[in-house]
């Protein structure tokens, strides 16, 4: 979707969001108090839910009436692995962790390497590669062997493809260019992909239903997908849902996430081409501590201004880091959301306090993540 302000497309996400028109337009439904209190039923609600950072969705609805009749629930995700992982993109990851554990479901997580060598200038082997490492920071989150699966689609097009050409049969390419925006210059690798996104979604339900003792042909027919991802994804899901019925699965339902703020102002998403404007997990700690001391905040010019004035937490991505990603407890987070207002709480020590945060953070995530490379073979779908 293009508006006048901004764009909010799979390949581009840009300017000051109105996320209001987004849901509008999508047609997806937001994320109600009677929803949230069917999912607080299933854990105690997570930090992005209770902070809207996750705020929209597809028959979620649908999704809690299946798992409450008792039926298989799978989850899929993925990611387009373009470069080293920022902590933007694992804003979905941490929530699908919590949600594997309230649905007791099965995670089958995406890695285009085809897609993200078919719109950016990186080598195919690039993209492979940063597959691999991007698949550290999932495992460093805590998901299991067991019950996440990584496929590398490069790898493991075999599995998809018959999905995909199921889909692609069904999916006009005048439907291609609405959904998509594709032109005549759009390559034509491009121009399938959407297929094998789809794919997963259908092989994920299949692959559930064959572990449940069904024959290949029509298994996991009952069993519904549920994708946690970014809102700019929706797209995708068009499609998968306008070809569901003809695959003869159930249409898979969404939960959409806004996007992290970058650190150097308001607008759009944590780019991962600014390297400032992002934290990567692969950042040294003590480098990260510096963007966050060098980041946008909601200030006055001068410290005497900021204590008379106080300070605006709407535009600060400080505090904005710390209410939808760092500052877990409510009370502590409201109280300081105040102070910063009444020009208690300054710059200096508001970004001193989400830094020790960050670095915190960083510090063990990169701990677990060198750990998952003695283990990341184990988490390959053909392992
Ligand atoms: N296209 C996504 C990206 O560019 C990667 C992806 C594949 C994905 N399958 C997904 C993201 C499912 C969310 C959900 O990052």
């Amino acid at each position: 979707m293009t508006s006048t302000s901004f764009t909010v497309t799979p390949w581009e996400v840009k300017g000051e969001i109105d996320y209001e028109k987004i849901i509008k337009e999508f047609g997806v439904k937001r994320i109600d108090e009677p929803l949230m209190h069917r999912l607080s039923k299933l854990a105690p609600l997570h930090l992005f839910l209770r902070r809207k950072l996750f705020f929209a969705h597809r028959d979620l609805d649908v999704v809690l009436d299946e798992h409450e009749k008792g039926r298989k629930v799978v989850l899929y995700t993925g990611r387009g692995p373009s470069g080293h992982t920022h902590l933007g993109h694992l804003v979905p990851w941490i929530f699908t962790r919590w949600l594997q554990k309230a649905f007791k479901a099965k995670l089958y997580f995406q890695m285009t390497d085809d897609e993200k060598f078919l719109v950016k200038d990186l080598s195919l082997e690039q993209t492979t590669n940063y597959a691999k490492e991007n698949a550290l920071d999932l495992i460093a989150l805590g998901f299991e062997p067991h019950d996440t699966k990584i496929i590398y689609d490069t790898e493991h097009i075999r599995e998809l493809y018959p999905f995909a050409l199921k889909i692609a049969k069904r999916t006009t390419f005048s439907t291609a260019k609405a959904v998509f925006g594709f032109d005549n210059s759009t390559n034509i690798g491009l121009s399938f992909f959407p297929a094998l996104q789809a794919a997963v979604a259908f092989y994920a339900q299949q692959q559930v239903g064959m572990a449940g003792g069904e024959k290949a042909a029509d298994a996991g027919k009952n069993v519904q997908c549920l994708i946690p991802c970014a809102i700019d994804q929706d797209p995708y899901w068009r499609i998968a849902r306008d070809a569901a019925p003809y695959l003869g699965y159930q249409k898979p339902a969404t939960i959409l996430s806004k996007f992290l703020p970058g650190l150097s102002g308001p607008a759009g998403k944590m780019s991962a081409s600014d390297a400032a404007n992002a934290i990567y997990t692969t950042d040294k700690p003590e480098d990260a501590r510096k963007k966050v001391m060098r980041a946008f905040t909601g200030g006055q010019p001068t410290i005497d201004e900021q204590r008379k004035k106080g300070g605006n937490p709407d535009i600060c991505t400080v505090c904005q880091w710390l209410n939808l990603l760092f500052e877990e407890d409510d009370d502590v987070m409201q109280q300081r959301l105040k102070d910063y207002r009444a020009g208690k709480i300054l710059d200096g020590e508001n970004k001193k306090y989400l830094a020790d945060k960050v670095v915190a953070f960083l510090e063990e995530h990169q701990r677990k993540r060198e750990k998952a490379r003695d283990v990341i073979e184990k988490y390959s779908l053909t392992a």
